[in-house]
């Protein structure tokens, strides 16, 4: 027993030493920065990317680093002759050593730009960093050849949640759809919009009561139709969207087993991302006993189902998603896609800003 605390003390000193490292301070050159929003190719309505905080012994900060002292993002025209008008909110604080960095441009900058990360007065990795223009504002009407956007975000190859999807739709005839889904999905549930895409544009009819989601789906349409050019007939309806943000949170999350799905839940697997508790929520108890029981484990879970969703759901994944789905669609189509009674043109906006030069070549075909 009188070594007792002696062997406490050791083990409080090993500790101290094991916590030490992240009070050693940031060191902006080996700091880390990398993220879509440093390539000029990638349009996205919010630009992004993200920044590791690393100690002068190159170790990553896992929890925001001590101090008063923060980073900092400056985005500038890089030709002091072009104003170009931008938003740069503060970092966004992810609560592990990283942060999200953000800016949203409201012109095109022919020239190009030059974002300066820094700390403090120090420049954080390579910055400053010059993206050659044209950078694109989101509303340039640019066409693109889609297999060169595809490319430049890094869009995955294969997305085995669509060709499950699609197995048992070899072929899609419009006609019957129109016969079967207005009055399956519209006059009993309330909720589809039909969209036709025609010679890129947007027409769309609104069936049912509850479709006030088309605005969301109108902006990713209009957005991917800015991008390239393509003819596909699609009809929306909705799911659940709590369960992402909830991933992206860093706490454990408990997931009821559901019939429903989103798209990126094939590559999530229970007891590695998240835990599972059965659809009658018979054992939510235990396994939120479980959960108290094995803390390590379950913060070990979080944190891996945390790390996949946030790279499962960055926003350049959701265009590529959207992208690859009109393109299954599309290429199971059994008639050309009509502008059909009824539709109405969803107009891209009309802001000023949407007024640029186009510096692309035309896409070589029309795309499907
Ligand atoms: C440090 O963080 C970066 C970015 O989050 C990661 O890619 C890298 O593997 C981390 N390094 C270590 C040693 O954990």
């Amino acid at each position: 027993m009188r070594r007792l605390p002696r062997a406490l003390l050791l083990l409080r000193l090993a500790l101290l030493v094991a916590e030490g490292a992240p009070e050693a301070l940031v060191s902006a050159p080996r700091s880390l920065v990398w993220g879509p929003g440093l390539q000029a190719a990638v349009v996205l309505p919010v630009r992004y990317f993200y920044l590791q905080a690393v100690n002068s012994e190159g170790q990553n900060f896992t929890r925001a680093p001590p101090g008063q002292t923060p980073f900092k993002v400056v985005v500038k025209s890089l030709s002091p002759k072009e104003l170009v008008r931008i938003h740069v909110p503060k970092p966004l604080d992810r609560n592990d050593g990283t942060f999200l960095m953000r800016y949203r441009m409201y012109e095109t900058a022919n020239e190009g730009l030059k974002i300066e990360v820094l700390y403090g007065d120090e420049h954080v990795a390579q910055s400053p960093y010059i993206l050659k223009g044209p950078v694109y504002h989101e509303y340039c009407e640019c066409p693109e050849n889609p297999q060169a956007w595809q490319k430049t975000l890094s869009c995955p190859t294969k997305e085995p949640q669509i060709t499950k999807d699609f197995a048992s739709f070899p072929s899609i005839n419009l006609q019957q759809m129109l016969n079967e889904v207005p009055k399956r999905f519209g006059d009993e549930r309330g909720a589809v919009v039909h969209y036709t895409i025609v010679n890129n544009h947007i027409y769309r009819r609104s069936l049912g009561k509850y479709t006030d989601f088309k605005m969301f789906s109108d902006e990713i349409l209009l957005s991917l139709t800015r991008k390239y050019k393509y003819q596909v007939n699609v009809d929306g309806t909705v799911a659940a969207y709590r369960y992402p943000y909830l991933m992206l949170g860093d706490s454990l999350v408990l997931k009821q087993d559901s019939p429903y799905y989103e798209h990126f839940y094939t590559a999530l697997e229970p007891w590695k991302h998240y835990v599972p508790i059965k659809r009658n929520l018979g054992d939510l108890l235990e396994k939120v006993k479980w959960a108290k029981e094995n803390d390590e484990e379950a913060k070990k879970i979080a944190k891996e189902g945390q790390l996949m969703a946030r790279d499962l759901l960055q926003p350049h994944r959701l265009y590529c998603y959207y992208y690859q789905v009109l393109q299954k669609y599309a290429e199971r189509q059994s008639s050309k896609p009509e502008v059909r009674d009824g539709m109405e043109l969803v107009p891209q906006p009309e802001d000023s800003t949407a007024i640029c030069q186009c510096h692309r070549e035309k896409p070589s075909r029309e795309e499907l």
